[in-house]
Formats: C-alpha cells, structure tokens, sequence
C-alpha cells in the first residue's frame, strides 16, 4: 500500500488506556460498562475489549449479529422500534432486549421470553443542549413518561433503559438521577436492572470519577436489588487516534485559500457538518473568519461534490505544500462506524498502531467495496 493512502489509525496503547479506566470505574461502582456498537464496532479490536469488558449493546440486526458472532456475547439491543421480519434474528443474538414503546412491548413481547426484557422510560429531563442529540426534547420519540406506565409492570419486564447524556460529566448525571428517581422509583422495586445508557465521558480528562462512585454507592444502599449498567460508546474509543490525510491541491477565491484533502468531511468525518464541531489539526490553530484571508491561514475541503463540504480556518506554522499530512486528531469514535461512499471517494483504509509501534493495516477499501454496496 501506497504511503498516501489516507488512514484512521486506532492507537492500541490509548485504546488499552481507556478500557483499563473504564474496568477500574465500573468496579468502583459496582456496575457494568458495555460499549455502544453505535460508536465504535471495529470488531477486529473485540479481542482486546473482551480482557476489560464483558459485554456489548446493540441498535440493529446487524449490529446485534456482530454481538453474538464477533464479539462472541448476546447483545443487550434497544431499537426505536423492531419490524417484524428481523425481531426473530435480533432475539436470537440478544440477552436483553429493550423496547421503545408499550405498543412494541405489546406487539413483540411473546416472542423475546429467551431474553430479560426492558422499557425504555423517558425522564423529560436531559441537559444535551444540541436538539440534534436530546432524547428528552418536547415531542422526542424516544421512551415511554412516567404517565404512561401501569402501576403494575406485565410480569415479565425486568428493568429499565434511560439514556439523556451526551458526553456529559458526572455532576449531569447527578442531576439527572434525581429526575429518574423522582419519576420511576415507584417502579423499581418490580424491576431487577436498571441501564443508564451512554453519553458518560467517564475517560474525558477531568472527569470526576470520584462523584460518580458516591453517586452509585447512594444509589445501590437505596435500591441494593438492581443492577446498574452504563452503556457509553464514545468514552470507549475517545482520543483513541487520528485520521491521517493530505494536502492534493490548494485553491484560492477572494483571498481564501483552501488546501483540498484526499478525505472528505461528509463521507469520513461527518459528524463535523452535524453536530457541528470543530476538529483538532495537529501543528495547526484554529481561528477565526476575519482571520481566513491571513498568512499560513487555510480552509480544509473534501474531496466531494459538495459545496458546504469544507471546514476553517486553521493557521498552520509555515505555507502547506502538496502532499503534505494534514492530521485530524481523535476521529475514531462514531467517524469509522458513519463513513459513507459518497462520490465513490477512495474511503481512508483502517490501521492499528500496536504497543511494540508496528503499524497493522485493519482493512483498506477500493472499488469493489463501493460497487458491492450498488448491488
Ligand atoms: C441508547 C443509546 N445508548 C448508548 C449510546 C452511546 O452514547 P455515547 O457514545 O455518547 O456514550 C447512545 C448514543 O446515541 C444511545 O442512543
């Protein structure tokens, strides 16, 4: 392979860095962390997760598949809502499955007795502020409110799914436990697990795992019958790596210069457009828009067709030149797993960096994977 092949690079030291702080906090809390296929499923990796963690959750049939058949473990699956056709496969590689809605409840219920069945249960309490990503926004489709549960739960639901976070902090979730509790602790004495769900950061620097641990430990002497689970994604695989790109052109309009890359931000690093945020660019400051027109000051451009397909502006040290590594720091979490191929560009390949500093290149894409997809 060429050395100008773009690339994520998954660093295994980080990525072992992670789940070691992820195993000691769940053990400090007497609960269990399982990672959220949704932000990260590169299942070559499973084998190192599987000597931290025990256990994965799932959004889909195929992401439960990869559960059972890859990470070697039923999946605890919530899906906003099940269809007929895949809920028979999705129970088979599932322990826990969790449903939207007491209509699905109704509709599914009987064929999923081979798992511990949950609710999702919506506390109208969330401080995500991108609506994009709040769960509890007024007319959210997600999760059943307190009005709308029986005094008495059907016999065989076993617990409770909650997920308002987004790489939040301990003191959110402080929070936002005194709203789950006011709402639903009538229930908890019929139910034996109760999932958090994800958007807690536990591996951001900073965070206050010592609050989380006295958080739990009032939680388990008020409600010692129940399980805990948290189910992050994004804390799993945060800071684990960048993605490697390069400069291919540098153009110029009114002033500002953009150098063009051999990666896109639609296709490969799409949460930039959506959420939106800013990426970090190693060597590189990002400023602002008066600053475009600037010395050494460029936008970055995709490769793709679209015109919004550009971020800015980033003041590097010295001019870039062609075939220069322009590198996007920690683009592992939810970027693999929601790249598309859009325009057919050349998707970035997937490396790991192991511990002993090789370099093992995961997978690389070419035609065959954009033309397989057109089928
Ligand atoms: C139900 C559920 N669980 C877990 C997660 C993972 O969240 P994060 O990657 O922010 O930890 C999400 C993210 O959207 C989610 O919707």
């Amino acid at each position: 392979m060429e050395n100008s092949t773009p690339i994520y690079i998954i660093e295994e030291a980080k990525l072992r860095r992670n789940l070691a702080l992820i195993k000691d906090v769940a053990e400090r809390t007497g609960s269990e962390f399982i990672l959220a296929f949704k932000a990260f499923a590169l299942w070559k990796t499973f084998p190192i997760f599987r000597e931290y963690i025990q256990s994965t959750t799932a959004s889909s049939l195929s992401e439960a598949m990869l559960a059972y058949h890859e990470f070697g473990k039923k999946a605890h699956t919530f899906s906003p809502a099940y269809t007929d056709g895949e809920f028979d496969d999705i129970v088979a590689c599932s322990s826990h499955i969790t449903f939207n809605s007491l209509s699905q409840y109704e509709r599914f219920h009987h064929r999923a007795s081979s798992c511990s069945i949950g609710l999702r249960v919506n506390p109208e309490y969330s401080e995500v502020g991108t609506m994009l990503y709040n769960p509890c926004a007024p007319g959210t489709r997600f999760g059943i409110t307190a009005d709308k549960l029986p005094k008495e739960l059907p016999s065989d639901i076993d617990g409770f799914h909650c997920h308002c976070h987004c790489e939040s902090g301990a003191d959110v979730f402080e929070r936002t436990l005194r709203h789950i509790e006011e709402k639903f602790s009538p229930w908890f004495s019929q139910i034996k697990w109760i999932n958090f769900g994800g958007g807690h950061l536990v591996t951001r620097k900073g965070y206050d795992i010592e609050l989380l641990e006295r958080i739990m430990k009032g939680f388990h002497q008020r409600y010692p019958h129940l399980k805990v689970i948290f189910e992050p994604g994004s804390a799993f695989a945060w800071q684990t790596g960048p993605l490697v790109a390069h400069v291919v052109d540098i153009v110029n309009d009114r002033g500002i210069k953009t150098a063009i890359l051999d990666v896109s931000f639609t296709c490969h690093m799409p949460d930039c457009l959506e959420m939106p945020y800013h990426p970090e660019v190693r060597g590189a400051e990002l400023v602002d828009l008066e600053e475009a027109t600037k010395e050494n000051t460029y936008r970055l451009g995709g490769n793709s067709c679209l015109s919004g397909d550009f971020m800015g502006s980033w003041r590097f040290k010295n001019p870039l030149v062609i075939g220069q590594e322009i590198i996007f720091e920690d683009m592992i979490h939810y970027t693999t797993v929601k790249t598309n191929m859009f325009n057919g560009i050349s998707h970035p390949s997937i490396g790991m960096l192991h511990m002993d500093g090789k370099l093992e290149i995961l997978r690389h894409f070419g035609y065959e994977d954009y033309r397989n997809r057109m089928d």
